[in-house]
C-alpha cells in the first residue's frame, strides 16, 4: 500500500485518486476548489455527481472512503507529506490566449507551493524519498521544468516522472479502473519500480499494455495520441460527410460499412457530429503546433486538422440560410444537449457554445437549452444571459421553438421522432447535429419537417 498525494481533483484527479484507492492505496486529494472539496468529502451520490458528473465516479469514492479523502487546506497537505511516496499532478493546462503555448501558470504554481513543503518534510530532513509525477497533458520539456523548480528551493531526495492520463470522459471510472494502457515515463529504475508499486494491479495483469519509456516519450506520446483520434474525427467530418452530403443517394452509415470492413482502418470515430470538442484534442493538437513551430517544424497537417473541425460547425449552421433562404433573426430555437459529449457534464470546447454565439449575434428571440446534466455549467457560463432559457426537459424545448438543433448524442434523443410528431409544428426544421434520428429522417419528412444533418443533403418536408 502507498501513500498518494493528488493535487487536483478534475476530472483526472478525482476519478484517478478514486481509483487508486480501489487499488488499496491511502490517498489524499488536495484541491484550492473549496466547494469541489466539500462535495466530494460529503460522500453523497448526488453530491459528488453535482460536482462532477461521471458515470459510476460517486459508488467508487463512497466504497473507498477508508482509504481517500480531500482537502483545500495547505495543513492537511503539509501533515500528509512526511509519509508520501508519490504525488500525482492533476493540474490544467489550457492554451495561453490561442497561442497554442501551454498556460503553465495553475501547474507552476502548485509545483512551487509542493516544492516548500517538500522542502520542510520529515522535520526539514527530507530522509523520505518522494516521486513528483506529472499526470497532465504537458508540453515535451515539462520534467525539466518541475525539477528547476524542485531545485530552486533545495528540494532533496525526490524523482520525476509522467505518467500521461488517457482517459475518455464519459467513461472516466471504467478507463481508471480497467485501463487498456498505463504508460509510465521515468529516469531511472528506482522511479520505474515506485510506479510498478502503485500499478501492482495493473502490472501483471494480461489486458493491460504498461508501457514504460523515458518521461519525453510519455508526454509526446499522449499529446501524439490525442492528435492521431482528433485527425479521425476530423476526417470524417470532412471528407466522408462531406462526400455524404454532396451525392443524395449516399447513406453515411452505409458508406461507414464499406469502409470500416477493412481492418487496417477499423471502426473507431466513424460517425458524423457538428464538432469536436472537450477539452483536450484542439488544445492539446494546438500546443503540438506551437512545440513543433518551436523547432522549426512544418505543422500544415495538424492546423489543416483544426480547420476542418471549425469548419464543420460553421457549415453545418450556415446550411439553413444557404438552402433553405432561412432567417435566423426572432426565432426561437432549442439545443438539445449542451455537453461537448454524451455521459458528461463538461462543456469545455462543446459545439453549444459556439452554436449559441453563432445564434445570439443572428439575434434569435429566445434559446431553450436542456441538457441531463450540463445545464448549469452552460447557463453559468453565458452569465445567465437572459436570452437564454434552461428548459426543464426535451419536450419543452421541441414545444416552444421553431428550429430545434440536436448537439449531444444523449442516447434518449433518439426516441424523438413520436415526440416531434406530435409536438412540434409542422414546416419546421430539425437540425440534426449527430446524426440521432438517422433512420426516421424519411418518416419526419413525410410528416411535414424540413431537415439538415450533418451527413446528408437538405431532406425536404414533403
Ligand atoms: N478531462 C479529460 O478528459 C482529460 C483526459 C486526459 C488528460 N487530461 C489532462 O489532465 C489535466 C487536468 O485536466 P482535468 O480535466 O482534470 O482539469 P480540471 O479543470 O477538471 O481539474 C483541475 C483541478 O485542478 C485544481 N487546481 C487548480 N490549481 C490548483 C492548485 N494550485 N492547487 C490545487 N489544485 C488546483 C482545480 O480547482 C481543478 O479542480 C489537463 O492537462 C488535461 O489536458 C484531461
Amino acid at each position: 500500500m502507498a501513500n498518494l498525494l493528488y493535487i487536483g481533483g478534475g476530472y483526472v484527479g478525482g476519478c484517478s485518486a478514486a481509483a487508486s484507492a480501489d487499488s488499496g492505496h491511502n490517498v489524499l486529494v488536495y484541491d484550492i476548489n473549496s466547494e469541489l472539496v466539500k462535495r466530494f468529502s460529503s460522500f453523497d451520490n448526488k453530491q459528488i455527481e453535482s460536482a462532477l458528473f461521471e458515470e459510476g465516479l460517486g459508488d467508487l469514492m463512497i466504497r473507498n472512503k477508508s482509504r481517500l479523502s480531500f482537502t483545500d487546506k495547505k495543513e492537511d497537505f503539509k501533515n500528509f507529506i512526511d509519509k508520501t511516496d508519490a504525488v500525482f499532478m492533476c493540474l490544467p493546462t489550457p492554451e495561453k490566449d490561442s497561442t497554442g503555448e501551454s498556460d503553465l501558470s495553475y501547474y507552476n504554481q502548485a509545483a512551487k507551493d509542493l516544492s516548500e513543503i517538500l522542502k520542510t518534510r520529515n522535520n526539514n530532513t527530507q530522509e523520505k524519498y518522494i516521486l513528483i509525477v506529472n499526470k497532465s497533458t504537458v508540453p515535451i520539456k515539462m520534467t525539466n521544468i518541475t525539477k528547476d523548480i524542485m531545485d530552486e528551493v533545495g528540494v532533496k531526495n525526490y524523482g520525476i516522472g509522467s505518467n500521461p492520463e488517457f482517459l475518455v470522459e464519459g467513461k472516466a471510472v471504467e478507463g481508471s479502473i480497467r485501463p487498456q494502457r498505463i504508460v509510465v515515463g521515468a529516469y531511472n529504475e528506482k522511479d520505474f519500480e515506485v510506479f510498478r508499486d502503485i500499478y501492482k494491479r495493473f502490472y501483471t495483469s494480461p489486458t493491460v499494455s504498461y508501457i514504460e519509456v523515458n518521461p519525453q516519450e510519455a508526454e509526446a506520446g499522449k499529446l501524439l495520441a490525442n492528435f492521431m483520434l482528433f485527425k479521425r474525427l476530423a476526417n470524417c467530418f470532412d471528407v466522408v460527410g462531406r462526400t455524404c452530403e454532396s451525392f443524395p443517394d449516399l447513406s453515411m452509415e452505409n458508406i461507414r460499412k464499406i469502409i470500416t470492413s477493412d481492418k487496417r482502418i477499423g471502426d473507431w470515430g466513424f460517425y458524423n457530429s457538428l464538432f469536436a470538442g472537450g477539452s483536450c484534442f484542439i488544445k492539446d493538437s494546438r500546443s503540438l503546433v506551437h512545440q513543433l513551430e518551436e523547432k522549426g517544424a512544418k505543422t500544415d497537417l495538424i492546423k489543416d486538422v483544426l480547420g476542418a473541425n471549425e469548419r464543420q460547425l460553421q457549415n453545418f449552421m450556415e446550411r439553413p440560410e444557404r438552402e433553405l433562404d432561412f432567417d435566423w433573426k426572432g426565432k426561437k430555437v432549442g439545443l438539445l444537449g449542451l455537453a461537448f459529449k454524451r455521459h458528461t457534464n463538461d462543456i469545455r470546447n462543446s459545439a453549444s457554445l459556439g452554436l449559441t454565439k453563432f445564434l445570439l449575434e443572428k439575434n434569435v428571440e429566445v434559446i431553450n437549452a436542456y441538457d441531463p446534466v450540463a445545464g448549469k455549467n452552460y447557463h453559468d457560463y453565458f452569465n445567465n444571459n437572459k436570452l437564454i432559457n434552461l428548459s426543464q426537459d426535451e419536450i419543452s424545448v421541441i414545444e416552444n421553438s421553431d428550429v430545434v438543433i440536436i448537439v449531444t448524442d444523449w442516447p434518449q434523443f433518439r426516441e424523438l421522432t413520436s415526440t416531434i410528431q406530435e409536438k412540434f409544428f409542422k414546416g419546421a426544421l430539425i437540425m440534426d447535429g449527430r446524426r440521432m434520428l438517422q433512420n426516421k429522417y424519411k418518416e419526419l419528412s413525410e410528416s411535414g419537417f424540413d431537415i439538415i444533418a450533418v451527413g446528408s443533403p437538405l431532406i425536404k418536408a414533403k
